[in-house]
């Protein structure tokens, strides 16, 4: 490992920006699919990593929802989960924040129930086996509409104990925050913690619109946020976080190379700005591989890696004695670093 792979390695961190079907990697969809006798539209696992290949979002997507067909039992669920809270242990992340698309299941008849079983069953595992903490955060798929969303939003009424938030997700373009309006406002009405994905291929006005419409707490990427100084401004006085994928980012084509990633200016403009691997198992990197390919294109200081990492724990949705455990250890990590 490099000297900055193992500084990054050895900070606690949370990830806030996580879909679990995205952390389904190739060997395990081969799996689940096997024993679930689902056929992928690929005939190998070299086969399926050689589609990894996008140029834009919806590209991505209809990789990702392809893949997510064979999920159907909770039993694919809790194997998926559990195998990314483990990979991610391994990172160092004490903290996860993960979101899960209901609709791409319900609509191939899997039920609600099936999902938070099985998510839920492997988050608990992970905070007794490895001291792991999380949060659950519903997308509504944002190209279907706002009739699809409020009934996912009642189905998950159930299990408010057990989802915290709700989010926006799916393709960007054409589907404005402005489209949920009704549904984050009977969410926000029942309790659920509002965040949306925006400004990854969308404008800077879908950023404010789900700032102002949907009343988020967290953007999720946000990077053309950038193009609206006012918005900008705005951010920065509320400090409100945005989480961002680089490694997404580079490989959706939302950047050129890594070395024009905003990610810098994003930090000397004093947003609070996270770092987060997205949908990990598409690309090409989980959270301390983001960590680092950003850092080493724009050159960060351990001073900026420091601050992504307790941005991160900031900006999660944990309680404030959680938090200030978490920034201890960070203190700690950096104060004194392993031998
Ligand atoms: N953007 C939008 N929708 C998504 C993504 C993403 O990066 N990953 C999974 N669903
Ligand atoms: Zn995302």
């Amino acid at each position: 490992m490099t000297d900055l792979a193992t500084f990054v390695a050895g900070l606690p961190k949370a990830e806030l920006h996580l879909h679990i079907e995205g952390t389904l990697e190739p060997e395990l969809a081969f799996t689940i699919a096997e024993r679930n006798a689902i056929d992928l539209p690929y005939s190998s696992v070299d086969e399926l990593r050689a589609a990894y290949r996008f140029s834009n979002l919806q590209q991505f997507l209809d990789v990702y929802y392809a893949c997510a067909r064979v999920l159907v039992e909770s039993r694919d669920f809790y194997d998926l989960t559990w195998a990314y809270l483990v990979r991610a242990r391994d990172d160092n992340v004490r903290h996860a924040e993960i979101f899960f698309d209901p609709e791409t299941h319900t609509a191939r008849g899997v039920a609600f129930e099936t999902m938070v079983e099985g998510i839920c069953q492997a988050l608990d595992d992970a905070h007794d086996k490895l001291g792991l903490t999380s949060r659950l955060i519903l997308c509504f798929l944002r190209h279907l509409d706002e009739a699809n969303a409020f009934e996912t939003l009642e189905a998950a009424m159930p299990h408010r104990d057990r989802i915290v938030g709700v989010g926006l997700d799916s393709g960007e373009r054409g589907n404005p925050p402005s489209k949920f309006a009704r549904v984050f406002k009977r969410a926000r009405e029942a309790g659920f913690v509002p965040v949306a994905h925006a400004g990854e291929e969308g404008p800077a006005e879908y950023v404010r619109e789900a700032l102002e419409v949907l009343k988020v707490r967290r953007i999720d990427h946000g990077n053309r946020a950038l193009d609206d100084p006012g918005l900008i401004d705005e951010l920065v006085h509320r400090q409100i976080p945005l989480t961002v994928c680089p490694l997404s980012n580079l490989k959706l084509c939302v950047v050129d190379e890594m070395a024009s990633h905003p990610l810098k200016r994003m930090l000397d403009l004093g947003l609070c700005v996270t770092v987060n691997s997205d949908d990990p198992a598409y690309f090409g990197g989980y959270i301390n591989d983001n960590y680092v390919a950003v850092a080493e294109a724009l050159g960060l200081g351990k001073d900026d890696v420091v601050r992504l990492a307790r941005n991160s724990i900031e900006a999660s949705l944990l309680d404030v004695a959680d938090k200030e455990r978490l920034i201890g250890l960070l203190e700690r990590a950096v104060s004194e670093p392993p031998p």
